[in-house]
């Protein structure tokens, strides 16, 4: 059984936690957050009593692995404290809040031969998969243009729309809808150039991009257009992706477990794919950590796989700033 560690007692770390352990390979160790309180109520649900308000304590449970689920301000100092363990990491959302310690966390894991994975779960998702080999087998001819969608109602109340906690909104929301999984599927970013407003929630301290459109031309011609922000009139569908190859197109709408549905546009039918009630994408990338862990397999979304993520953020925001094309 390898040892498990956990960082951070909120929704994810749960979720998560679940999933790591419905492997069957994995029992849970040691629990720590910010609040002792707040560990406990988490170890107490998993039956772990070794709680902490200093995540450095977890040593004392001898992990083999530990899951990072905090605020992103706090994520670095804690994946960098991990690999100088030794341990194993998974980190909930994007790999590093800046890329120099995507950098960092990708040496350390080189040197000390661990497997890191970021959190982003699109990449088991059967919608995103299937999406994936449609362009691959050739099927939908040339990928030609993508545009994607990614509205979500933030809580100005929460960390997710605090700038400095969070690190802003093109990391904290843009990299998982859709940088990530379209990155997976297009291959990687030339030139970025991106626009942004703050309309509905401006307080100083909130996040300094509310709504973005960013445009991206890639390595193999394909052009992006992606647009994602914190303003979302209810019942508006605007969660999902669309793929234009030569011969036809691809509507991805995923749904927050993961799974979602797809339409497929080839020689003037469409066909539906329902992926709700398959395998759930957090347990698959959970038994892909521990086969790695294992060496029997590999992780989609490794320090070289998930480093771009970071990468394409942090050319938006330049964009943004400076007004003008960041090339890649
Ligand atoms: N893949 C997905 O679908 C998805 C969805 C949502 C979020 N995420 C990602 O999941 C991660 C966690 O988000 P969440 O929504 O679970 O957050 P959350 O519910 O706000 O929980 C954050 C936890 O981190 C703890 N924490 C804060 N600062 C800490 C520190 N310095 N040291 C140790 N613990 C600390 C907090 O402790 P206290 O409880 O004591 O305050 C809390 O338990 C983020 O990376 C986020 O981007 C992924």
């Amino acid at each position: 059984m390898l040892r498990l560690a956990i960082v951070g007692a909120g929704g994810m770390a749960r979720v998560r936690a679940r999933a790591l352990l419905s492997t069957g390979k994995m029992q849970l160790c040691g629990v720590a957050a910010r609040r002792l309180s707040t560990a406990q109520t988490m170890g107490a649900e998993f039956g772990c009593g070794a709680c902490f308000d200093d995540y450095r304590c977890l040593v004392e449970t001898r992990p083999d692995a530990l899951l990072i689920e905090v605020p992103h301000e706090a994520q670095d100092s804690i994946a960098l404290w991990g690999l100088a363990q030794s341990l194993h990491v998974l980190i909930g959302g994007t790999l590093a809040t800046t890329s120099s310690v995507a950098e960092q966390i990708a040496a350390l894991a080189a040197q000390n031969g661990r497997v890191v994975e970021a959190g982003y779960e699109a990449r088991y998702s059967p919608a995103w998969e299937y999406t994936k080999q449609l362009f691959e087998s050739g099927e939908l001819g040339r990928l030609v243009t993508i545009r994607s969608i990614a509205l979500w109602a933030g809580d100005p109340r929460t960390w997710y729309y605090n700038q400095q906690i969070s690190g802003g909104m093109p990391l904290t929301h843009m990299t998982y809808c859709f940088i990530n999984p379209v990155r997976w599927i297009a291959g990687e970013p030339l030139m970025v150039s991106a626009f942004a407003n703050r309309v509905l929630n401006t307080a100083p301290e909130l996040i300094d991009q509310e709504n973005v459109v960013a445009n991206m031309k890639f390595g193999n011609d394909a052009l992006c257009s992606m647009t994602a922000g914190f303003v979302a009139p209810g019942g508006l569908p605007a969660w999902g992706a669309t793929f234009i190859g030569t011969k036809g197109a691809v509507e991805v709408h995923p749904d927050e477990v993961g799974a979602g549905t797809v339409a497929v546009y080839l020689g003037g039918n469409v066909e539906e794919y329902n992926f709700t009630g398959t395998a759930n994408a957090f347990n698959l990338q959970a038994q892909a950590f521990v086969s790695a862990i294992e060496g029997e397999g590999q992780v989609r979304n490794s320090p070289a796989a998930s480093a771009g993520d970071v990468r394409v953020a942090e050319a938006i925001v330049t964009s943004v700033r400076e007004a003008r094309t960041v090339m890649l």
